[in-house]
Formats: C-alpha cells, sequence, structure tokens
C-alpha cells in the first residue's frame, strides 16, 4: 500500500514544516473554530495538523480500520494552505475549512492519487474523470484530503455486515469494539469519533449518515436532497442519495456544512430546486445557545418504545432538557394512524424502486464518470464478484441485491406506482403531521426516523444523546421538512450546548 514510505515523507514534511511550531495548541479533539484561533495567533500550521491526523491513523487504524487509504499529497496541500495564510494572499484563507484536514467516504470521487472504490476491489484501479462536486467545492474552500474512509461496500446495496468492506475490512466502533459500528458512513463516524480526522464526509440514501452518528456519538447532518451535489458520487438513487458532515460538534458540522451546499451543473435540477433553500449569510448564524426557545417539537408515537431503561430515562431528562430551554414539546403524535403499516409500506415501495434506480444509476457512473475501469456495468460488477468469492466473501453476504437490481427493466409503470405511492405516504404522514400541528422538527432516537425522511427528501441532524449501561452511544435525531436545516441547527445546537453529552471514545471490549 506504500504505506511505509508514505510516513517515511511524512515524517521529513513534518520536520521542515513543524520545526518550532506548535506549542501550546491542544490537538486533541481540536474544532474548527479553535483550528482557526491556533492558525491566527501562530500556534497552529495546516501542516502540523495533517500531521497529527496522520499520526493518529497510524496508530488507531490497526485497531478500528476507519481508513481506506490516506492522501500522499495531504501534507503538501497543508504546506501550501500554511504559505497562503502567511503571505496573506487571497480572501479565501479566512473561510472556515482553509487548511482543515478533511476524510472523505470511499464512495466520493477525488481526481488524485487517491482511489475511489466504495469499499470494492472491482472499481480498484478505475480512474474519475474528475473531482464529486463537493470535493470540487472542499478544494476551493483550501480544505486539505486527508484520505478515504471505510464503509459498508457498495454504500450498502451489496447488504454485507455493517462496516465490512472488502478492501477496508470491518471497521470497529470506538467506544465498544466488539459493538456494531453501523453503516454505511461506519469509517467516517469512527474517525470522527477517534480523533482520526478534522472533520469528515458521509453519504446517506436511508440511515447512512445518521445511523453510524447515532452509535459512534458523532453530529450527523443528513440535508434536503440537492443541498448537496452528489455528482462524482457512487450512487444508488438519486431519488435519496445525499452527502453530509459527520463531525465531533455541531459547529464543525455546519462549517462543512457551508462549505460544501450549492449548484452544481453535474447534478444541476436537484441542485438548482435546492438552493433556494440556502440562507443569505450561511448557516453558522444559526449557532445559537437559544435556539430552542419557541420551538414547536413533535415527539411521535411508536419511536421511543423498544429500548432499554437508561436509553428511555436518558430521552425523558432530554425532553425536560428541551421544555426547560423554551421549546414547546409535544408528545403523542401520530405520523400516521397506523405507524408500522406505514414504515412496513415505505420499506417496500422504497426497496422495489431503489433497485431499478440502483441499475440505472450506477450503471451510468460506470459508463460516463470513469476515465477507465475494470468495470463499467453492473452485470460487470456481479461477474467479478463471482470470480472473487473469498475476497468478496461471497459465501457470508452473497449478492442477492445486486442480481435483483440487475433484472430490473428501467421505471417502468410498476415502479412509478411505487414511487407515487411513496410520495403519498410522505405526504400523508410526516409532511401532515407537521404541517397541522405547526412543527419546527420531530424528535426520535438515532435513525430511527430515516425512511420517513428518506423518501422525502427532508433533512436530519442527530447529536449525541448519551450511553447505555454497556458504554453504547446513542443520539437524539431532529427531523424536519425540506430547507429546513436553518432551525435544526439551531434546536441541534442549542440541545448540543445544553447537555454536553458527548464523551471521546472508551475502547471498550
Ligand atoms: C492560540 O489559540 C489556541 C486555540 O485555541 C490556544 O490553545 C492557544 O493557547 C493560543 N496561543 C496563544 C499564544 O495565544
Ligand atoms: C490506489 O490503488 C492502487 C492499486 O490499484 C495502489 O497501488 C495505490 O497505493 C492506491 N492509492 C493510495 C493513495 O492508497
Ligand atoms: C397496523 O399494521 C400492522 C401491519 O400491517 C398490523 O399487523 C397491525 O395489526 C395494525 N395495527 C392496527 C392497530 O391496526
Amino acid at each position: 500500500m506504500g504505506w511505509l514510505r508514505l510516513q517515511a515523507v511524512a515524517a521529513v514534511l513534518a520536520l521542515v514544516a513543524g520545526a518550532g511550531c506548535c506549542r501550546g495548541f491542544e490537538f486533541h479533539e481540536a474544532t474548527v473554530d479553535a483550528i482557526h484561533l491556533g492558525f491566527s495567533n501562530g500556534s497552529l500550521t495546516s501542516a502540523a495538523l495533517v500531521q497529527f491526523y496522520l499520526d493518529q491513523i497510524s496508530r488507531l487504524n490497526p485497531l478500528l480500520r476507519a481508513v481506506i487509504e490516506v492522501n500522499p499529497d495531504a501534507l503538501r496541500q497543508a504546506a501550501r494552505a500554511d504559505a497562503e495564510r502567511r503571505s496573506g494572499h487571497g480572501h479565501w484563507t479566512t473561510g472556515a475549512l482553509h487548511g482543515v484536514p478533511v476524510l472523505l467516504k470511499d464512495n466520493i470521487a477525488t481526481r488524485d492519487a487517491l482511489n475511489t472504490t466504495a469499499g470494492s476491489l472491482a472499481l480498484l484501479g478505475s480512474v474519475v474523470r474528475r473531482d464529486a462536486g463537493v470535493v470540487a467545492r472542499l478544494r476551493r474552500a483550501g480544505a486539505v484530503v486527508l484520505g478515504k474512509a471505510s464503509l459498508s461496500e457498495w454504500a450498502n446495496f451489496r447488504v454485507v455486515d455493517n462496516g465490512w468492506s472488502a478492501r477496508g475490512g470491518q471497521v470497529r466502533n470506538p467506544y465498544v469494539l466488539s459493538a456494531d459500528p453501523c453503516g454505511s458512513s461506519a469509517g467516517s463516524g469512527v474517525a470522527a469519533a477517534a480523533d482520526m480526522a478534522a472533520v469528515t464526509l458521509g453519504t446517506e440514501t436511508d440511515g447512512s449518515i445518521l445511523c453510524p452518528s447515532s452509535w459512534n456519538s458523532v453530529v450527523g447532518i443528513k440535508p434536503t436532497l440537492g443541498l448537496t451535489s452528489r455528482a462524482g458520487v457512487v450512487p444508488i438513487t438519486p431519488r435519496q442519495d445525499t452527502v453530509g458532515p459527520m463531525c465531533r460538534t455541531v459547529s464543525d458540522a455546519v462549517h462543512v456544512l457551508d462549505a460544501i451546499v450549492g449548484y452544481d451543473a453535474l447534478d444541476a435540477a436537484a441542485t438548482r430546486a435546492a438552493s433556494r433553500y440556502i440562507p443569505h449569510g450561511g448557516y453558522a448564524q444559526f449557532l445559537k445557545k437559544d435556539g430552542l426557545k419557541g420551538k414547536r417539537i413533535g415527539v411521535p408515537n411508536g419511536f421511543f418504545a423498544g429500548y432499554g431503561e437508561t436509553q428511555l430515562r436518558v430521552y425523558k431528562q432530554h425532553l425536560t432538557t428541551l421544555r426547560k430551554h423554551g421549546a414547546v414539546v409535544m408528545k403523542n403524535l401520530d405520523v400516521a394512524t397506523n405507524l408500522t403499516a406505514l414504515l412496513v409500506d415505505l420499506g417496500s415501495d422504497e426497496w422495489f424502486a431503489m433497485q431499478a434506480e440502483f441499475k440505472l444509476s450506477i450503471n451510468a457512473y460506470l459508463k460516463d464518470d470513469l476515465l477507465h475501469s475494470p468495470v463499467r456495468s453492473l452485470a460487470d460488477i456481479i461477474a467479478f464478484n463471482n470470480a472473487h468469492p473469498v475476497e468478496e466473501r461471497m459465501k457470508d453476504f452473497g449478492q442477492a441485491n445486486l442480481i435483483a437490481a440487475e433484472n430490473t427493466n428501467g421505471i417502468g409503470s410498476v415502479e412509478k406506482a411505487a414511487i407515487r405511492r411513496l410520495k403519498e405516504l410522505s405526504a400523508n404522514g410526516l409532511e401532515k403531521l407537521m404541517k397541522e400541528k405547526r412543527l419546527d422538527a420531530i424528535v426520535v432516537p438515532n435513525n430511527d426516523a430515516s425512511g420517513l425522511l428518506a423518501v422525502g427528501g427532508h433533512p436530519g441532524i442527530v447529536v449525541p444523546a448519551g450511553y447505555d449501561e454497556q458504554g453504547m452511544p446513542f443520539g437524539l435525531c431532529f427531523g424536519g421538512m425540506q430547507g429546513y436545516e436553518p432551525r435544526l441547527i439551531e434546536m441541534a445546537y442549542a440541545f448540543e450546548q445544553a447537555t454536553r453529552a458527548r464523551r471521546p471514545p472508551m475502547f471498550k471490549p
């Protein structure tokens, strides 16, 4: 993997860049705001910061396997950011992510030394045509691309153990090593939790940011559909795919969100539609300590059952905290007359539509987004897996979903009917409830509302909420309607500041 050579280059560059640097700066769990203070008062350089995360990765990755690849160019990018800041050239050096190392989920394309493989050996050796839309924005903001985070292979469409991929191996949860880290953005969540990157990006189709954020005690933002470009992201379905931040604090996540939102000609329809939601002056203005004041928050029935005593007690305290900070908390609301039936119907229609959409979009990605590739179609991937049964653990996981997708034949009348039903279920469920009760948000545990949010393209923010008897983290999710990011950020930030529930990982067995 060139790991040793990389470490040698890193050590030399760090000696050059880091000489005499960084007395007094607290690297451990540094926030984006602290990093900027460090840059401006001379106690920190971007090169020293990158070196800190490279050291964290070489120390922790053999255990956690959160990172698939580190960027051999990261220290050079950091040195360039340091030089830009020293010379004071360019207004961009004041941007929140300038010189800040970002780790990207391995389904987000980078046109550089890093591979983009969605964790699969089938895509190793493919060359992407260009950076993903969000990566282009990060580079313009002066961020440093630190590397690629591991994930559940094929972003979970090939249903494998959470956090396992042929390239990355099994990602582990840094709180409870034997516990499921959740997927598919497992590596991004774990790397953020264990301080292996300043900030990370994940992607979500249904739960893939919200779940690993909850279970690894980090903040995850699943944005409104189209707020962030999906161009250059290995797809599942354009109807639900989103890219969003996974970070240790709400403030860090919001700085990342500010850097990656906006129109992209290569994902034109969705990003144009959502760009009307982007507030003038960005999202950081909504980091308000009193952000809960006057907010109407619904607690839907049926979601808080089925959790252990500790979690239910903590969640109950949190609802009291929301009230104490000025929110109107409305309990016992029904999302639908029969929630179980709604979720079952959503799930089956969603899955049905997704199979046909996945085939169309993955074939388009393999054909159009790659300059070279050993595989150019879903059929090629299926053949690749059959030819590499040991490496791809075919006995354990198979590829039934890939085959079911391959057997679809475009969006016909049956698929159209399923998509129409999804719209109706969303309109008659979450959207109706939120309108009728004039809600600013619903709150639910973890990713339990991810399906409701996914099918309507609605946003959600999950914030660390506590730990169970075994030390396993759980989160509280604020979900809203399309474009509700400003008020969700207000509530999430005020909740985080009021509870300060997150603790660094404990590495229990
Ligand atoms: C500079 O800011 C950092 C950032 O938080 C702080 O830890 C450090 O003590 C400050 N150093 C000086 C010399 O002011
Ligand atoms: C990308 O994959 C190739 C193998 O195809 C490997 O040699 C190379 O080291 C990988 N790049 C990085 C940055 O790890
Ligand atoms: C709700 O729907 C589920 C699944 O269809 C069904 O098993 C259950 O009996 C229904 N509950 C009520 C109260 O109608």
